[in-house]
């Protein structure tokens, strides 16, 4: 089983979008578990799951509750998602509060590790103890970047934490929200990828494909397959699916829900 975290100290660039989207894309032919680390359950909304864990965050963590008994299955065979609540508000807190704590969430997704080809965790923003926990967990970080001074900052401070933290897992960056309209944004586009070693050249471009995701609350590629932004994250996805290795077996039939 493999584990990526979507991560960025930076709110709103892209990380839900993305993670929603690679979870879907991975589902073609892998057994994949979204876990929803942000208590704005958006994730969780956007696959069209019931924000609600019985007994919170709280229960799973404390091992009174098994994780089976809080993933909840989605409209695309093999992506199930492991929803956020409130509760999630308290999750810093309550893995300060339990032994070797950045080590939550690993220990949390072993109990699936035959279940699932892959997990993909959708991180708050911010250097938390969430944050530390996904990175911990992880055979990749996915880190979007808007074209901006900012997010470049952001994509320093990405690294800086993972290198603090005990994960050796690599930063694949990618420019998300792009308008090509934009001077800065084409040329973060040519010269970003040159520049830095962790971006990758898989652009996701700024489109109202990707924001009316809020309201059909599904992945870009099942109501607009052949978009820009459906491709871009195939291929994104298949970038990422390179770096972490993930090989499975051929697609198993279709199962009836
Ligand atoms: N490529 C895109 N083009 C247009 N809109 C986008 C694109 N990507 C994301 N959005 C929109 O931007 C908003 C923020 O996206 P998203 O929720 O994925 O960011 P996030 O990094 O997860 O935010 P947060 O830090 O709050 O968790 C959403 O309304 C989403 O629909
Ligand atoms: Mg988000």
């Amino acid at each position: 089983m493999k584990v990526l975290a979507v991560y960025s100290t930076k709110g709103g660039v892209g990380k839900t979008t993305a993670a929603v989207n690679l979870a879907w894309e991975a589902a073609k032919d892998a057994r994949v578990l979204l876990w929803d680390l942000d208590p704005q359950g958006a994730a969780t909304f956007l696959l069209n799951v019931k924000p609600k864990v019985k007994g919170g965050v709280g229960a799973l963590v404390g091992g009174q509750h098994k994780v089976s008994g809080a993933i909840r299955s989605t409209a695309y065979e093999r992506l199930d998602v492991l929803p956020a609540d409130a509760s999630y508000r308290d999750l810093d807190l309550v893995f300060d509060q339990a032994k070797k704590s950045e080590r939550r969430v690993a220990k949390i997704i072993e109990q699936v590790e035959d279940d699932y080809d892959l997990v993909i965790l959708d991180c708050p923003p911010g250097a938390s103890l969430v944050a530390e926990n996904a990175v911990t967990a992880a055979d990749a970080i996915v880190v979007p970047l808007v074209p901006s001074p900012l997010s470049m900052r952001s994509l320093d401070q990405v690294t800086e934490f993972v290198s603090e933290s005990s994960s050796r897992a690599p930063v694949v960056a990618f420019l998300s929200m792009v308008d090509r309209r934009k001077t800065q944004h084409r040329v973060a586009v040519d010269e970003l990828p040159r520049e830095r070693k962790s971006v990758i050249d898989v652009v996701i471009p700024s489109t109202v494909h990707l924001e009316r995701m809020g309201s059909e609350r599904a992945p870009v590629g099942s109501y607009a397959p052949a978009t820009e932004a459906a491709r871009a994250y195939a291929a994104l996805w298949q970038r990422v699916r390179a770096v972490v290795k993930l090989r499975t077996e051929a697609p198993t039939p279709k199962r009836k829900r």
